[in-house]
This record gives structure tokens, sequence and C-alpha cells, in this order.
């Protein structure tokens, strides 16, 4: 397994960027909130194949989650350095939430004709926190690829239109969703399920392949 670098501060993070530029190398960007599993190395692994240089960012984005889900969500940095070096990656980024959001931040990212469309299912909040989130990494990062599941439909075309109207310099790269053996897509937040709703959840994707049968 080859040497993981680990990046946790904007300067060293720039320093890293100008260096890959320098040399003329690929990037390819893989965007997590940590808590990694199999499909993450999935997204890791086409990185890997594409680019030069894998990294992997990991960062819980407050502005992505209500507080309870915030708090809860898993935080697991060890094993996210294991499962991105196994896969392929060259650096994990993992940048600390006071210079990511530092004092007096305000900005955010509104895509108000797509949002229209999610107002119903109050979610604007949450789309709002994961293009700003996005659009900062990108701007650190400046890399050639990034790459996304296709677990979370809105959050992708949402991507794919910020990309286009601000002429960002990425190509978006989709990936299938990876799945557990009874169909759940495979997620971080899986572990915060309990037994009886873990049972439950695949019924989503059955009811969704009868849907498409139907239709
Ligand atoms: O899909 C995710 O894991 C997150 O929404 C993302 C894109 C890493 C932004 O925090």
């Amino acid at each position: 397994m080859a040497e993981i670098k680990i990046i946790t501060s904007l300067a060293e993070m720039r320093r890293t960027v100008a260096s890959i530029t320098a040399k003329r190398r690929s990037s390819g960007l893989v965007p997590t909130l940590g808590a990694l599993h199999t499909g993450h190395a999935s997204l890791i692994k086409k990185a890997r194949r594409e680019n030069d240089i894998v990294i992997v960012s990991a960062f819980v984005n407050r502005l992505q989650f209500r507080k309870k889900q915030f708090l809860e969500y898993p935080r697991t940095p060890e094993h996210d350095a294991e499962i991105a070096a196994k896969a392929g990656a060259d650096i994990l980024f993992t940048p600390r939430e006071e210079e990511i959001y530092p004092k007096g931040f305000s900005s955010s990212v509104i895509l108000p004709e797509l949002f229209r469309t999610l107002r119903h299912q109050k979610l604007e909040w949450h789309y709002r926190g994961v293009l700003t989130i996005v659009l900062k990494l990108f701007n650190l990062v400046q890399t050639d690829r990034a790459y996304f599941g296709m677990k979370d439909p809105h959050q992708l075309a949402l991507i794919e239109r910020m990309v286009e109207d601000f002429n960002i310099l990425v190509k978006i790269r989709r990936c299938p969703t990876i799945r557990e053996k009874d169909g759940l897509a495979r997620s971080s937040r899986n572990l915060l399920l309990t037994t009886e709703e873990r049972k439950t959840a695949p019924v989503i994707y059955r009811s969704l392949l009868s849907a498409r049968e139907i239709i």
C-alpha cells in the first residue's frame, strides 16, 4: 500500500497544488464527508486510473447538516486514511473547520432555478451548503477532474450546473452507485440507522426497481 500524505492546512494545500501545476501533472479530486467505505473506494480507483495525482477530501461540512446530524456524523480519520491509501489516493485533505469557515464567512451558492424544484422538500438550505463547500474545494484544490457518485442525483445535477454557470475548469465525472448485497446504497450515514431501520431501508431500492418495471 502506497504512503498517503495528509494535509490539514490550506497553506500546505496551496503549496501542493502549485507544485502539481508546475510539474504539469493532472489531478483528480474525490470530495467526501469522511467515514469512507467501498463506495468511496470505487470513486478513488476511477480517479487513480485517470489522473497523475489523486486527492481525497474528508470534511464534515456543518453547512449541509442539521445540528444533531452534524454532531452525530461518524468521524473516522485513521480508517479514512487507510481506505484512501488502499484505493490508490496520494493525498488526504482534511481541512480544519476554522480555516474553511473563518469568523465572518458569509457567502453561499444558490441556483434559484434548480432550487425551486427542491423547495417542496425543504432541502434548499442543504444543497446551498453542499454547493458552497464544493465550490470552495474546487478553488482550493484546482483539480482537473472531480468524482461524484450518482446516489444523490440532485446534488450531481446542481454541481454540474454550478460548474457550467461559473465556468469552473473542472470535469465532473459521474460514477455509478455502489450497493450492499440487499440493494441499499452504500453510505456513511447507514452507520446511523438502527437495526430495524437498516432492515427496512432496502425497500427503497426494491420500490425503485418495481417502478422502473411498471414504467
Ligand atoms: O456527497 C457528499 O459526500 C457531500 O455532499 C460532498 C459532495 C462531499 C460535499 O460535502
